[in-house]
């Protein structure tokens, strides 16, 4: 049963499948903040062991919140490793977890990258699509993110 909530059948597909590129980013960058966790060397070790696990936690509600903003929406959330690689716009190949610094330099990129998605998602859903619930939940995601991005950057200065 499709919902009846004045956005039109286009409009919800195009904003699911914004949510599902959205749902693969935030699972990449669960996985790397995850890989941190586990990887992470040195005299730093506890204190980054658990930073990395308050991220991957937050992360995974922002995962499963993604998820079920695609079903309330009325479609199916992606639901596989293979699916999420293929449509992320992050990049798994930057994963030399060797230095603390440069695991911290990458995840923060990748926050940052999602924030400036999330930017620009967010003016194309409240402006084309008129789905202010979305832009209001994606909104609040880049808040997360910028303030998970700060704690990462206040790391490396
Ligand atoms: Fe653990």
């Amino acid at each position: 049963m499709k919902p009846n909530i004045d956005i039109t059948e286009a409009h919800q597909k195009e904003i699911a499948q914004l949510l599902n590129t959205l749902l693969a980013d935030e699972y990449v960058l669960y996985t790397k903040t995850r890989n941190a966790h586990w990887n992470v060397q040195g005299p730093n070790f506890i204190e980054l062991h658990k930073f990395f696990e308050t991220q991957y936690d937050a992360l995974d509600i922002i995962i499963d919140d993604a998820a079920e903003r695609v079903r309330a929406l009325g479609h199916f959330a992606l639901g596989t490793l293979k699916d999420f690689i293929t449509i992320t716009r992050l990049s798994e190949h930057n994963h030399d977890f060797s230095n603390d610094k440069h695991i911290i330099q990458t995840l923060l990129e990748d926050h940052e990258t999602v924030i400036r998605f999330l930017r620009k998602d967010i003016s194309f859903i409240s402006e084309q699509n008129k789905d202010l619930g979305t832009a209001d939940f994606l909104t609040g995601l880049m808040e997360q993110h910028e303030k998970m991005s700060w704690m990462l950057r206040a790391h490396l200065t």
